[in-house]
């Protein structure tokens, strides 16, 4: 691997995404914030940094004391993904006029998924694009939504409707800050980190089989590796195929299921990991009725999941209908059709409209309990 940027005692590592010129590094590790030079990516002189209230009181001093050369404006958003609007968006270009910021201003994104992507959306189109640097600090954005330059904001009708590809100029991922997230929003992040093994990696999902309890215990060495070896799947893909013209799809195992369980709970009760964890289960079991998959396996992850306390079965009054109908409305069906994505077999996973709907109904009524 190459540690070029980093120092020779460092604990960090650096992963690389091959983009050509928007090429950049993620970099992972404790105290990865005070570590990397800033002004080795950074060209102007200033900075705005997008952050919420919880991230700002826990994390922003930290950062600011590594920021000194620059002149930093910040905006602290309210928490939630209920700011990830457009008018969320509108307070922070807002910020950027009456700041009086020019194209040389490089929009910082301090926090979880909900602030990376509404920062990273506004550092698209202010002044028709300017640079960003993620600094996410939930394990989710860590291995997900900071990697991969996905930005975009929600509409009333439907999540994540308005948004840019706009890659980063750099990932910078202090595996320090996990320590003071939730422990639902912790294991949500695991979720994210066993799907990687599932459709990339067989030899990582059994390491993190294996591996479960330190990472439940928060140990820096085996989050780091975790969260190292995510990224590099993710990277990998996305070099590939940076707007999702096919591969870059199979990064939503999983998630089809998923979304129709949030979409039923309304956005509530529930976080997206925990719903994407009934859904991979679900893509699983559509996975084993395919035959790529045994049942051996399917029980494995079941058991992983719940080690990690996070939910099995979908919410108690879901029926097969309502993810029928839910489904149907997804981004992924084409010409009425809906694309889904299956494991070929462990790590490998594909797209695919060839499931025969009578083993979807049939994991529908396996795993939804109500009729
Ligand atoms: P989030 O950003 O809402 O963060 C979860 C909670 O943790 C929030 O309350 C936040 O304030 C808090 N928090 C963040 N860092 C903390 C820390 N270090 N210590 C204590 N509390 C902390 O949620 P998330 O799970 O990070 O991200 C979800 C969002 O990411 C969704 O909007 C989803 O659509 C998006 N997403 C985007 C992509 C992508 O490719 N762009 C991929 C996956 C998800
Ligand atoms: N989170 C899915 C993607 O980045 O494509």
């Amino acid at each position: 691997m190459d540690t070029s940027l980093l120092s020779p005692k460092s604990q960090c590592h650096r992963v690389h995404v091959t983009l050509g010129i928007r090429s950049y590094s993620i970099i992972i590790g404790p105290k990865a914030m005070e570590e990397v030079v800033f002004a080795d990516h950074i060209s102007g002189r200033r900075l705005m940094v997008v952050t919420n209230e919880i991230v700002e009181r826990l994390y922003f001093e930290n950062i600011a004391q590594n920021l000194k050369e620059f002149q930093v404006d910040k905006v602290v958003l309210p928490d939630g993904e209920k700011i990830k609007t457009l008018d969320g968006l509108n307070v922070i270009l807002s910020a950027l006029l009456e700041g009086g910021h020019d194209r040389t201003t490089t929009v910082v994104a301090l926090g979880g998924g909900v602030i990376g992507d509404i920062a990273g959306f506004a550092a698209a189109v202010y002044q028709r694009g300017i640079d960003f640097l993620q600094i996410p600090t939930t394990l989710l954005a860590q291995v997900d939504s900071a990697v991969g330059g996905k930005t975009g904001v929600n509409h009333a009708l439907g999540k994540n409707m308005i948004g840019a590809f706009h890659q980063p100029s750099i990932v910078i991922a202090d595996t320090m800050t996990l320590k003071t997230l939730p422990k639902r929003e912790f294991a949500a992040g695991l979720s994210e980190v066993i799907k990687y093994g599932l459709i990339g990696d067989r030899c990582f999902f059994d390491w993190i089989e294996k591996n479960l309890d330190g990472l439940l215990a928060h140990d820096s060495n085996l989050l780091t590796y975790a969260i190292r070896v995510s990224c590099q799947i993710k990277a990998s893909i996305v070099s590939k195929d940076e707007t999702e013209q096919g591969q870059r799809a199979i990064l939503n195992f999983g998630h089809t299921f998923g979304h129709a369980i949030e979409t039923f709970l309304q956005y509530r009760d529930w976080v997206h990991g925990e719903a994407i964890a009934v859904g991979m289960l679900m893509a699983m079991k559509l996975s084993v009725l395919q035959g790529g998959i045994s049942e051996t396996d399917f029980d494995r992850l079941k058991v992983m999941l719940k080690r990690c306390g996070l939910p099995t079965s979908p919410p108690i009054l879901m029926t097969a209908q309502d993810f029928n109908l839910i489904m149907m409305r997804d981004k992924k069906v084409i010409d009425g059709q809906l694309r889904l994505v299956i494991l070929q077999t462990l790590g490998l996973a594909t797209v695919s409209t060839e499931y025969g709907d009578s083993n979807l109904q049939k994991v529908l009524s396996v795993h939804c309990t109500a009729q």
